[in-house]
């Protein structure tokens, strides 16, 4: 995707049923699956369990980019829908660009210094914990030096409350923010988002027949 670009919208590009393998031949046509989690390319996205990953589970799921807790997360993501919710489940995107601006408004200049700085670290989730994987990420700055960004709230790991605190402050700016694009897809609809350069949410739903599927691109 060109650099003013984040995120597009492909609709009505998949039969219904949606398929793995669809989605797959699908998102080939963008790069290099990632198989890295557990070799599989497209994910069910559908509520299945109490808790669990934002995959496995009906909610809001907050603003984030994928794999942050990684040294090196895919650069694109795939969100093929099958069957959207009834009512919710809709995904929110907002730029780097736009969010670095948020971070701004909200947090001022030493805010932003502070989640440029390297000192950022994720706990990884169970699933994907191994002896060669560690259960906290290394440390990495949100906004980095080389224009990518990481982020997530609910896993961030803080050694002070000032900067948990600031991190909860950027979160709740960016949930406020009008900056952020609301799309809601309906079956055969493919979102394909730069995970580098842009931040996604989903809003909250509570149709356990939602299903969409999830690949990445390395
Ligand atoms: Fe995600």
């Amino acid at each position: 995707m060109s650099s003013s670009v984040r995120w597009r919208v492909f609709r009505g590009v998949l039969t219904h049923p949606v398929t793995a393998e669809a989605v797959e031949a699908f998102a080939e046509g963008f790069g290099e699956l990632s198989r890295r989690d557990g070799g599989i390319g497209a994910w069910l996205v559908k509520p299945r369990k109490n808790a669990g990953t934002y995959s496995e589970i009906a909610g809001p799921a907050c603003f984030h980019t994928d794999s942050q807790y990684h040294h090196h997360p895919e650069r694109v993501f795939v969100l093929a829908c099958d069957t959207p919710a009834v009512e919710g489940g809709d995904n929110l995107l907002i730029a780097r660009e736009d969010a670095l601006a948020v971070a701004f408004e909200a947090l001022g200049s030493a805010g932003v210094d502070r989640l440029k700085q390297a000192v950022w670290r994720w706990s990884v989730p169970k699933v994907f914990q191994s002896d060669s994987v560690p259960d906290v990420s290394p440390p990495s700055a949100i906004f980095r030096e080389d224009g990518t960004m990481r982020w997530r709230i609910d896993n961030i790991v803080c050694d002070n409350d000032a900067d948990l605190k600031l991190a909860q402050a950027f979160e709740r700016a960016l949930e406020a923010s009008p900056r952020s694009e609301r799309v809601r897809l309906l079956s055969g609809d493919v979102l394909l988002c730069d995970n580098w350069h842009a931040l996604h949410a989903r809003t909250d739903f509570s149709d356990m027949n939602r299903v969409l599927y999830r690949a990445r691109l390395v």
